[in-house]
């Protein structure tokens, strides 16, 4: 039987991940993250594949893909398109996937612009403010809403 897919998409700037504002986002890379989410993904027998891009378009376009490969479902790093980009979030609504959307700096705690969000009412869970662990949660409770039930 072929595995079920998970796509993680990480939005502008998750790129410079250990470079960027460590005192922030910590030092870990964005390689790391990624290489752990796929090797949590193949230990539960799910392909987990990730994507990072700059470009709202890009991410967009992606999603537009999911349905097809097909992908089961997302954990999403909208970064800051998450308080700008009514784009993106009507492209997840329009595919109907599950997501978690993910944050690794508690956004509360920061400036008041980043308390908006554009995907918390349509996203599954929302995780803040556990750095790159955040990552590995949502995978794992994503993983678990997927499994057929026993
Ligand atoms: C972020 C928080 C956003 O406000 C910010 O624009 C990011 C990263 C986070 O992971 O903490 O780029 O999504």
């Amino acid at each position: 039987m072929q595995k079920k897919q998970i796509w993680v998409l990480h939005g502008p700037n998750l790129n410079r991940l250990g470079l960027r504002e460590p005192q922030i986002y910590g030092h870990t890379t964005l390689d790391q993250i990624n290489q752990r989410l796929t090797q949590l993904g193949e230990s539960q027998g799910f392909l987990v594949q990730c994507h990072q891009s700059n470009h709202e378009g890009a991410l967009i376009d992606l999603i537009h893909q999911a349905p097809s490969a097909p992908v089961s479902g997302f954990v999403i790093n909208p970064a800051a398109f998450t308080h700008t980009s009514v784009a993106l979030r009507d492209a997840l609504a329009a595919v109907d996937l599950p997501f978690i959307e993910v944050h690794i700096s508690n956004v509360y705690r920061r400036e008041p612009f980043r308390h908006q969000s554009y995907f918390s009412d349509l996203a599954q869970a929302v995780i803040c403010g556990f750095g790159p662990r955040g990552y590995e949660l949502a995978l794992d409770h994503l993983i678990a809403q997927l499994q057929p039930s026993s």
